[in-house]
């Protein structure tokens, strides 16, 4: 069922006490957050979180984020050696830099790998050691943990692999029956899915590009921190996100470099998907679609999943994606790019 929230107080308050009564039930819901809709479950009831994976399509071996508030304690879902020393965090350098991270970019779309506390269970990190916890930014998804008042397990809501769901209509396309309710408070905005970070001592590792660009996520600590970006098609054991092929339509897609004019020989109908003031040579068989410039990707990244799922109707036999070789925000484009194309790159 889609529950439609109209920005009207006691309307939308009823919505989402609604939607918790069905999540404290085992249920699951559909809620907007301020990258990519998500398809939550109470973290902490396996039998809730298996319903997930089965609605998904989605393996067992690929772990969920868990969604907080930004001011719940972080020792509820973290295992942190010596929580309260400093600022409710532990004393090691993980702890400081964990610290800093939150202060900065909480709320927000970044999400941070660090070992899980034990009532976390096994189901949602895959049976790892390591729990992803991110704080949205999206007012509804807020007042549902707000309403709810612990954590909730949510994965992009689309089936398993296909382009992730950015407004209530992809959910309901993807999903079905298969969820319980859909909260529809309109286009997620970032329209990518956030930034997967996991620390280690002084060194961040990025395990996914997302909507918070390295830039901004390092500008904003105060300390040095080494950076580490594993390659695209490495590191699939640390995070099983990084599957190759991922975020893909069923349509056949091939990734293309911005100064690439692509050979002409592709299999048609072709559509060449990129931006209108960064267009090669093309041939005048092909459709153009246009993404938006390349000098505004934010508002790329917020219309990237729409366009894609459009493009994926069976009109076209061909998707040539160009890629925008630019940082920040370009970086997490590229990174889905890429893995809707299954890695193929002309
Ligand atoms: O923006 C987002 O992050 C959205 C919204 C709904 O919050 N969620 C999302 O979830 O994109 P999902 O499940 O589609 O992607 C989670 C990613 C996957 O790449 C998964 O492998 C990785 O995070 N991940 C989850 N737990 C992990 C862990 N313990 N260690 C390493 N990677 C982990
Ligand atoms: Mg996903």
């Amino acid at each position: 069922m889609v529950l439609t929230l109209t920005g009207e107080t006691a309307h939308d308050r009823s919505a989402i006490e609604h939607a918790a009564d069905v999540l404290r039930g085992g249920g699951l819901v559909a809620f907007p957050t301020e990258t990519v809709y998500g398809l939550g479950a109470l973290a902490r009831s396996p039998e809730a979180v298996a319903r997930i994976f089965a609605a998904k399509g989605r393996p067992s071996t690929d772990p969920l984020i868990v969604h907080v508030l930004a001011d719940w304690p972080l020792d509820e879902v973290f295992d942190l050696a010596d929580p309260g020393l400093v600022d409710g965090l532990g004393n090691g350098a993980d702890d400081e830099l964990t610290d800093e991270l939150i202060a900065a970019h909480w709320p927000g779309p970044l999400t941070i790998v660090r070992d899980k506390h034990h009532s976390i269970p096994d189901i949602v990190t895959a049976g790892g050691s390591t729990v992803a916890v991110r704080a949205p930014a999206h007012p509804v998804a807020q007042a549902l943990l707000a309403a709810v008042g612990e954590p909730i397990a949510a994965p992009s809501a689309n089936r398993f692999s296909y382009i992730s769901a950015t407004t209530a209509a992809h959910v309901v396309a993807d999903l079905g029956d298969a969820v319980d309710i859909v909260l529809d408070g309109g286009p997620a905005t970032a329209g990518i899915e956030s930034t997967v970070v996991r620390i280690d001592g002084d060194v961040l590792i990025v395990l996914r590009h997302g909507a918070l660009g390295i830039d901004a996520l390092t500008a904003a600590l105060d300390r040095g921190v080494d950076v580490v970006v594993p390659a695209p098609d490495s590191a699939t054991d640390q995070s099983p996100g990084r599957l190759v092929r991922h975020y893909a339509p069923a349509t056949t897609a091939v990734a293309c470099p911005a100064a690439t004019t692509p050979p002409d020989d592709l299999d048609g109908p072709v559509c060449y998907v990129g931006y209108h003031d960064a267009m090669p040579a093309l041939p005048s068989e092909w459709t153009v679609r246009d993404l938006g410039s390349i000098e505004a990707l934010d508002a790329v990244a917020a219309g990237l999943y729409t366009a894609l799922r459009e493009l994926d109707d069976g009109t076209f036999t061909t998707l040539v994606l160009q890629l925008t070789g630019r940082d920040g925000i370009g970086a997490a484009i590229d990174d889905r790019l890429r893995r809707s194309a299954s890695g193929r790159v002309l």
